[in-house]
């Protein structure tokens, strides 16, 4: 089972107009809501593919209840919910239609009790139990929980899961000083984190270098529709998907991490899980939905992946 961490999910609504209209009031004839976090992103993406997965995430509120309503329901995922007295934000994104656009509104996250935090850890203490794979996925609401990866990545490996950390900023910092199995993060992200710029690509493979030096035992850089860098022991290599028709990249990350966490769960080497991740994450990039790729799609983009040593 991969279990994944979502410490800041979202009442994910998206509402359609053909062209915004900034200073009137806008009725819409179509909205959606899905439950957000990246974290989430990765359990649909695993259970997509087939697998097994559990959705752990920080909640609040009536907004926090509907959050683990629609993972249970809209998703059908299992869902671990941690419930706080502050409230689940709602992230309210207007697509212009015509122009394709988008324009988004975040509320701010959950504010966090010192009492919430022991409860957090407790219940990922328990969920932990059976997990192969535990990944950690996205920000955290209340600066209380910066070092929320790095107290739980040592609970996860004592339970004998193999860790991964997808983050940035100050829970990124502060859970790569626990040493996770991998980390997925994009440019920018690394880039915030080595302090220098990743504008060639012996720049980034100094970054994969960096990360193995802090005790990472596999760096995956991911460089969006040019694929990513995988690194592990003696195996490097530039993995490169095909060039598709970008619709929507928002969750390709996550759906890359959801191949990995299988491909660590089932023990495959490492260029099949690799594979698998870059192609999950491409067949994401195709289609409007975060992480509702069919098997076929995947499989699909997979035949047409290329891996160059490094
Ligand atoms: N335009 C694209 N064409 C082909 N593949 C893509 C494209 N965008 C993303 N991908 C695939 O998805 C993977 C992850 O994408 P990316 O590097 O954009 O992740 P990210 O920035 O972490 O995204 P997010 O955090 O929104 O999930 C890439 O390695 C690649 O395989
Ligand atoms: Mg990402």
């Amino acid at each position: 089972m991969i279990l994944t961490l979502t410490p800041n999910p979202c009442v994910d609504k998206t509402i359609f107009l053909p062209e915004l209209k900034v200073g009137t009031f806008m009725r819409s004839e179509r909205y959606t809501c899905i439950p957000g976090g990246k974290g989430t992103n990765v359990s649909r993406a695993v259970k997509a593919l087939g697998r097994a997965t559990k959705a752990m995430v920080i909640v609040g509120g009536h907004s926090g209840a509907h959050v683990v309503e629609m993972i249970e329901q809209q998703d059908g995922v299992e869902c671990i919910p941690v419930r706080v007295a502050s409230p689940t934000r709602t992230i309210t994104t207007v697509l212009e239609e015509t122009i394709h656009r988008q324009t988004a509104f975040f509320e701010p996250g959950s504010k966090i009790t010192p009492g919430e935090v022991q409860h957090i850890v407790e219940t990922f203490r328990q969920a932990v139990q059976g997990a192969k794979v535990v990944t950690f996925n996205g920000t955290v609401p209340d600066p209380i929980l910066n070092g929320l990866y790095r107290q739980l990545i040592p609970i996860a490996k004592d339970a004998g899961a193999i860790t991964i950390l997808d983050s940035h900023g100050a829970s990124f910092a502060l859970g790569l000083e626990a040493a996770p199995y991998m980390i997925k993060p994009n440019v920018a992200e690394t880039e915030e984190l080595v302090g220098f710029r990743l504008d060639t690509m012996e720049a980034k493979w100094k970054a994969v270098t960096h990360f193995h030096g802090r005790g990472v035992e596999l760096v995956v850089l991911s460089l969006g529709k040019d694929g990513a860098l995988v690194s592990r022991g003696a195996e490097r290599f530039h993995i490169t998907p095909p060039a598709i028709e970008e619709v929507n990249p928002v969750g390709s990350g996550d759906a890359l991490v959801a191949g990995f966490a299988i491909g660590l769960a089932e023990n495959m080497p490492l260029t099949e899980m690799a594979t698998l991740g870059v192609a999950a994450g491409t067949a994401n990039a195709m289609s409007w939905d975060i992480g509702h790729f069919t098997r076929e799609e995947v499989d699909a983009v997979r035949a047409q992946i290329l891996v160059q040593s490094a």
